[in-house]
């Protein structure tokens, strides 16, 4: 990654980390993160089950940009066996909270765009919003082309990142176009999920179940879910 791009991610995550210090916005305390956590639990549970792709125990899977590891937290609770549960980030700093958290797993300090790993060894690989935190288009195409490489043939990709986040300069929504682009000759299915945080917050004292209704209507919600499988 060019010197400027990773400098640019350390002071964003130096940064996000002393903005959210004093509260809680993501911890599982705050409704509105518990909410989107649950039923992205709920999408992505039924997402591979449509696919095929359970149980997960014994399935070789990887996160590409796995930060601290929370999204490994949640795979270790779909079922997913510590040994064969991969985790790759760039800051070594995030990666360090990732392995006081889940000091069994395998997890590698590395530049996505290099993957440490053979042609085909993973059966499902991960992205949660890393893509949207690359503001260099060539690095998203070099990630994307990784991603495919370390996949087996009939392996998949699960992708989750928002398209639309007008209040952080310092990320790029992500829409289906681009998606298409970055894993060329692939099948997609995507599903419009997570309703907008601000409004999950205003709703939610009042209604969980207004909340839940609202996701499903899709209108507000702001992150796509695509699962992504060679032709
Ligand atoms: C918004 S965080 C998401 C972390 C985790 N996936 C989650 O959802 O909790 C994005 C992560 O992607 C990592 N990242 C960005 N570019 C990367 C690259 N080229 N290679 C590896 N990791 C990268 C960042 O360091 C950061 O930890």
């Amino acid at each position: 990654m060019p010197d400027d791009d990773l400098a640019r991610l350390r002071r964003e995550y130096a940064a996000r980390a002393r903005r959210l210090a004093n509260h809680d916005r993501y911890s599982l305390f705050d409704r509105a993160h518990l909410f989107a956590i649950q039923q992205r639990g709920r999408s992505v549970l039924a997402a591979l089950r449509q696919a095929g792709f359970h149980p997960l125990s014994g399935k070789r899977i990887l996160e590409v940009g796995c930060g601290s590891g929370g999204v490994l937290l949640e795979y270790l609770s779909y079922g997913a066996s510590p040994a064969a549960l991969h985790g790759v980030d760039l800051l070594p700093n995030r990666l360090h909270t990732a392995r006081l958290r889940l000091p069994h797993l395998p997890l590698a300090c590395a530049d996505g765009q290099s993957l440490p790993y053979s042609p085909g060894s993973f059966d499902l690989v991960l992205q949660y919003t890393a893509f949207s935190s690359i503001l260099d288009p060539a690095v998203k195409t070099n990630l994307a082309r990784e991603m495919l490489r370390v996949l087996r043939p009939r392996g998949l990709i699960l992708w989750y990142d928002f398209w639309l986040n007008p209040t952080n300069p310092q990320t790029r929504g992500i829409r289906p176009a681009e998606i298409r682009q970055l894993f060329p000759g692939c099948r997609y299915r995507f599903r419009r999920i997570t309703l907008a945080p601000p409004l999950a917050r205003r709703i939610l004292p009042l209604s969980w179940t207004l909340a839940m209704v609202l996701e499903k209507a899709k209108l507000f919600n702001t992150h796509y879910l695509v699962t992504i499988r060679r032709r």
